[in-house]
């Protein structure tokens, strides 16, 4: 059934899920319901919960909200406008949202999961159906970056983003370096923190910022990226002797998620990436995201703060309710699927990506090792900046003793340097494994 928001003086409102997210949004909702209806421009009333568990205890009071494990009484309800979509996954989580919208009804949503996923399917069908889909809290929680994109910005080109999406990594990261604490321990904190799940795989491999990187560059350069399309590496190799390294050469190393148009190219990549210490991405801490855009006309912008957590990501979800109730976010929604339809952009073949390389090798401390390493980066045209090797002792037995050595490089494409680290692998002088990471300019 089609309902119009004019039907209805009140907007009734449904939510599916009541976990942390859905808690704190109605925790938003019940704590000054006047504010936010006189910003909405009309009463907002949230009617309907669905959960999977309806007998588990919520810690926010539920009194005039019907509770219940159907979905189907959200769909069969005509009066209900929303649906605020706060389950995570992409199953049933994609069919929900495409039969809400089928159903005539409106959907918000934090799941990035399913709009990375599904994202240009139910963008279509929201088109066909005349409905809008708000997801504000789906990328850097409570950072308004999806408004600032699709609303505040529109005026500009945007050139490039540089950011932190994911606040896990950033918090092992910042804790290996501030505690001097190998990646496990840091991880382990991470976890007794609440920062990161049971199984951090996704936050760790840098998965949970490329689906968040690609919902962003798909708004912000009208092009959508599969996640198989982005250059994508996480931080689990990394040591904390890297971050020490990288600090003493005046760099902060961090989970760095960048599209960038070049020479009419689109480069999109999530790697653990070198950055000038002095620059506010390398100086952001914790589990805090930050995201740096730029813009041909307002220049360079930077967003920073929680990324995620219950209250700043509840924050984002009942904005975009405001903006629904008072009207807006239908046009911000018609605007971006106008923008969706211009042609893609081209992108940047992985292997010519050109930057400046880290390159940390474990090798024997051994006579002609250096030279063997310098000679296979010289014939493939890699020029050398700077070389480190920490001092080894002079008594051991030389077979016995491994060395650690840096080398950064000039600028050099990405297929010349995994063609040279493919020879390097080889020779007998190494041991153990090898780390390459990319130096933002
Ligand atoms: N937590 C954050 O900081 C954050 C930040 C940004 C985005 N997000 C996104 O927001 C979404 C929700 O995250 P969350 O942290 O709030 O998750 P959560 O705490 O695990 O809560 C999930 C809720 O969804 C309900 N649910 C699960 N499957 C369902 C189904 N099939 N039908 C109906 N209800 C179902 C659960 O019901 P029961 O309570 O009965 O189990 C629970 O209330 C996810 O997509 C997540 O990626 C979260």
């Amino acid at each position: 059934m089609n309902t119009s928001r004019s039907e209805f003086s009140n907007l009734n409102v449904a939510m599916v899920g009541c976990g942390t997210v859905g808690s704190g949004v109605v925790r938003i909702l019940n704590s000054s319901p006047e504010l936010l209806s006189r910003r909405a421009g009309r009463e907002m009333r949230l009617r309907r919960i669905v959960v999977r568990d309806s007998a588990r205890q919520r810690d926010v009071p539920l009194q005039g909200i019907d509770l219940t494990t159907d979905f189907e009484q959200i769909i069969r309800d005509p009066e209900i406008q929303v649906v605020i979509y706060v389950a995570g996954g992409t199953d049933p989580a994609f069919s929900h949202i495409s039969r809400c919208l089928d159903a005539g009804k409106d959907v918000i949503t934090a799941n990035k999961a399913v709009l990375h996923h599904y994202g240009s399917e139910l963008f279509e069908q929201a088109g066909k159906n005349g409905r809008t889909i708000c997801f504000e809290a789906a990328v850097a929680g409570g950072i308004p970056v999806i408004s600032a994109v699709t609303q505040a910005l529109t005026a500009n080109r945007i050139l490039s983003i540089e950011a932190i999406l994911n606040g896990t990594s950033n918090f092992i990261l910042s804790k290996m370096l501030d505690l001097r604490q190998p990646y496990e321990a840091a991880l382990v904190e991470a976890q007794q923190l609440g920062y990161a799940e049971a199984d951090p795989a996704m936050d760790v491999d840098g998965t949970d910022a490329a689906q968040k990187l690609s919902i962003l560059t798909q708004l912000a350069f009208g092009t959508r990226v599969t996640l198989d399309q982005i250059v994508r590496q996480g931080i689990q190799q990394l040591e904390l002797m890297d971050l020490l390294v990288a600090a003493d050469l005046g760099y902060r190393i961090k989970l760095l998620a960048t599209s960038r148009i070049s020479r009419g190219r689109l480069e999109v990549s999530v790697q653990p990436t070198l950055i000038r210490s002095d620059r506010p991405v390398a100086q952001t801490g914790g589990a805090d995201n930050i995201v740096a855009i730029e813009g041909d006309a307002c220049g360079l912008l930077r967003l920073s703060g929680a990324g995620a957590g219950q209250m700043p990501t509840a924050s984002a979800v009942v904005a975009d309710l405001i903006d629904y109730a008072s009207g807006r976010a239908a046009l911000t929604f018609q605007s971006l699927l106008r923008v969706r339809s211009l042609p893609a952009l081209p992108l940047q073949p992985t292997d010519e990506l050109s930057r400046r390389y880290y390159l940390r090798f474990m090798v024997a401390d051994k006579p002609h090792v250096l030279a063997d390493i310098a000679d296979v980066l010289g014939r493939h045209e890699i020029s050398i900046s700077s070389v480190r090797q920490d001092e080894t002792p002079d008594d051991v037995d030389e077979n016995e003793c491994v060395a650690r050595l840096v080398i950064m490089t000039h600028r050099t494409s990405q297929g010349r340097l995994l063609a040279a680290q493919a020879e390097i692998a080889k020779l007998p002088s190494m041991r153990g494994l090898s780390i390459c990471l990319p130096v933002a300019d």
